[in-house]
């Protein structure tokens, strides 16, 4: 295992937050894993992956671990379906392209989300009418006290709307090693639910859509609307979608009724906080180096040069406003590092 000291985060994390990591390692094996956690070089250990939704606003006084175990494998398979073990450094949106291209279904609404395959679980990413735990059946995880491998069943992961065991009770105990997914390999089952992707399906024309027309739409809608952090620093969606009680829903629309939102399984619902910031005037609006992306309020933007600071101040003008405004309290979806 390879340490190097004071090395600048800028390329590891996609807001392009220039801070300092104190000690750094890439994490290429297991055995690197366990060496690192073993070698006690600072006592706070950082768990640094894609880098994709996380605002740091200091320097990491720490040892940052990148995790970078490559590997994918077929474990197991039958005539529908296959199982799929993908190591945690994978980048996804290459797992879900790799996928495809064999005409394995389940992971097509996902495409394009940033980020690595490992950390995936922990918030449960989720898009376009599908999230992770869909077709999630386990996944493998290093404690970081004793090093030692545990499997966690879907049951253990207790998923939620961007939540998880992992960013509660678990939350700094594991480093999560390793994914597996139950995926079609005949018979898929395209979910089209989402009206944007109706909408652009019916433009290009097609009736039947395969997975991989799924797949493009899906990267169609999302390069319309999403910034490419390549091009324009940004962590995804800054905020969860608050949602509201049947009672507390009720009121708000009465009082708004153009408001969109969706109404969730158990009968409360879930208000856009895109459509709220939108309302409050934030869209497109830019101050200093950071701002809010003109398609889509949800997410805030680093046009160069702006710091966590500059970035959390603009959230917390943000929160204030719909506050006010709505009476609606949105909660960050980033994990903000201080
Ligand atoms: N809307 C506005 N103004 C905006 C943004 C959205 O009015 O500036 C309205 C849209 O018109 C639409 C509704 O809000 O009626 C929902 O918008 P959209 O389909 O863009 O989805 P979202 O609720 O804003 C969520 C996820 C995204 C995911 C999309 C698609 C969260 C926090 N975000 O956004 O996830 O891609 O749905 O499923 O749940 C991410 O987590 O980083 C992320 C990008």
């Amino acid at each position: 295992m390879n340490v190097q000291e004071n090395i600048s985060l800028k390329p590891y994390n996609t807001f392009g937050i220039d801070a300092k990591a104190r000690y750094w390692s890439e994490i290429s094996s297991i055995t690197d894993l366990k060496e690192a956690l073993r070698s006690k070089i600072h006592p706070r250990l950082f768990i640094l992956s894609g880098g994709s939704n996380m605002l740091i606003t200091q320097d990491i006084d720490a040892h940052v671990l990148y995790i970078n175990i490559k590997g994918k494998e077929i474990i197991k398979e039958d005539d529908d379906h296959v199982y799929l073990k993908v190591m945690a450094g994978e980048v996804w949106h290459d797992m879900v392209v790799w996928c495809l291209e064999r005409d394995f279904g389940g992971l097509e609404n996902l495409s394009l989300i940033p980020g690595r395959t490992g950390t995936a679980p922990i918030q449960n990413i989720g898009a376009y009418g599908i999230e992770l735990k869909d077709t999630f059946v386990s996944c493998e995880a290093m404690a970081i006290d004793d090093g030692t491998i545990k499997e966690f069943t879907k049951e253990d992961c207790r998923f939620g709307y961007r939540e998880s065991y992992f960013k509660n009770e678990g939350k700094g105990k594991y480093v999560i090693t390793s994914v597996t997914f139950k995926l079609s390999k005949r018979n898929h089952n395209p979910n089209t639910s989402y009206g944007a992707i109706n909408t652009q399906l019916e433009q290009w024309g097609i009736k039947e859509p395969s997975i991989q027309d799924v797949s493009k739409a899906v990267v169609a809608i999302r390069q319309s609307k999403l910034p490419d952090p390549e091009v324009l620093g940004n962590s995804g969606s800054f905020f969860k979608n608050p949602v509201l009680s049947k009672a507390k829903f009720e009121t708000f629309i009465s009082e708004h009724p153009t408001a969109k939102y969706f109404k969730v399984s158990d009968g409360s619902y879930k208000v856009p906080a895109g459509w709220l910031i939108e309302q409050c005037g934030f869209k497109g609006k830019r101050y200093g180096d950071a701002g809010v992306h003109k398609n889509q309020a949800l997410v805030l933007v680093n046009y160069g040069n702006a710091t966590g600071h500059e970035l959390i101040g603009l959230a917390q003008k943000i929160t204030e406003a719909v506050y006010e405004t709505f009476g609606i309290a949105i909660q960050p979806e980033v994990n903000i590092i201080k």
